[in-house]
């Protein structure tokens, strides 16, 4: 029986939008709206969803980079969103997060050994210099680096070297629980694979739990136990990986798959083509929000906005016509 690390409760982020001679807020940006979801020790759940459907908000707002607007995030039990500031530094040991920009999230000035040590100062982790060294040159190994690469500076090394910096970094302070904000989408696609292995590895290792944040829905079904879709700042459908290829029910899921070129040119896939852009976060449309692009949308649809339905405790989506 798998046990639950992570609960997220209803969830919101609303960014306001101030305007005027006052700055008094005009509007505000539904960037995640009531998301709920749990995900167990040692599993990692898939976040897709179009640019701007909110995944880099939800996952920073976990660690409260960014502060939810309502709603509970529970870790091993303990709501984190009403922590204090010291109670929260010593939550950020157990949550990490890695980016999708390797280079951006480095320090051009300081060397790979001052980089991953940094962290274990701040929470008195390897104290000492012997102690240091030995914990230095066992993460480097664990990411793959060799040894000699604790003297030298980010710009010395590639974008998938400089993503095990960021990954040795994150696993300095021995976390349980990493966000990989689209850790790969950066980096050439030979090099996706080695580091996707790396983090995969590591967790089974290490019994680390991910939320993997991605584009490339591919990476995302090889890496992940179970897959969410946001659209929008909502969930709208959640599901094994096994099964939000071949059995998706919201046509969002579907239409989002079916554009996955298969290696196996005698399948043929049937491609969904969404029509129109993405709504605004601004001013989502009414009812569900994906009904102006849908192919089945009804009356119903644009009317009401869907309720969660289960069809398991793996599978469950918000939509009032399903596939
Ligand atoms: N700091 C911010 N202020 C205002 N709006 C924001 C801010 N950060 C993100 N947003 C908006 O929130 C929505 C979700 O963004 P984001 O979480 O980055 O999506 P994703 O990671 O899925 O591309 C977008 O419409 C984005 O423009
Ligand atoms: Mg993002």
């Amino acid at each position: 029986m798998s046990e639950c690390l992570l609960e997220v409760k209803n969830l919101t982020k609303r960014f306001p939008i101030k305007g005027g001679l006052f700055g008094r807020e005009v509007a505000s940006v539904k960037a995640v709206n009531d998301v709920s979801f749990k995900i167990n020790k040692g599993e990692t759940l898939g976040l897709v969803g179009e640019s701007g459907c909110g995944k880099t908000t939800l996952g920073r707002s976990l660690l409260r980079l960014i502060e939810p607007t309502a709603g509970e995030v529970i870790f091993n039990g303990q709501d984190i969103t009403k922590f204090n500031a010291t109670q929260m530094r010593e939550m950020r040991r157990k949550i990490q997060i890695i980016f999708q920009d390797p280079f951006a999230s480095l320090n051009p000035r300081m060397t790979v050994g001052g980089i991953i040590s940094e962290p274990m100062e701040i929470h008195n982790l390897a104290v000492g210099k012997d102690a240091r060294q030995k914990r230095l040159y066992e993460l480097i190994d664990q990411v793959q680096l060799p040894k000699d690469a604790l003297n030298k500076y980010p710009h010395e090394f590639s974008g998938g070297q400089r993503q095990r910096i960021c990954i040795a970094r994150a696993l300095a302070v021995e976390p349980e629980f990493i966000v990989c904000d689209e850790p790969v989408s950066a980096l050439d696609v030979s090099v996706q694979a080695q580091v996707v292995n790396l983090l995969m590895d590591l967790q089974k290792d290490l019994g680390l739990t991910y939320l993997f944040i991605a584009h490339d829905l591919k990476v995302v079904e090889f890496i992940s136990d179970r897959v969410a879709v946001m659209y929008l700042g909502n969930m709208v459908e959640v599901a094994k990986s096994s099964e939000i290829y071949g059995n998706a029910k919201h046509p969002y899921t579907k239409a989002l798959f079916s554009a996955i070129p298969t290696p196996n040119p005698e399948v043929v896939v049937d491609r969904i083509i969404l029509e129109g852009d993405i709504p605004s976060p601004m001013n989502p449309p009414s009812g569900c929000h994906f009904h102006p692009r849908c192919w089945k949308a009804t009356d119903k649809c644009r009317q009401t906005y869907p309720e969660l339905t289960h069809i398991s405790e793996n599978h469950k989506f918000k939509c009032h016509n399903p596939l």
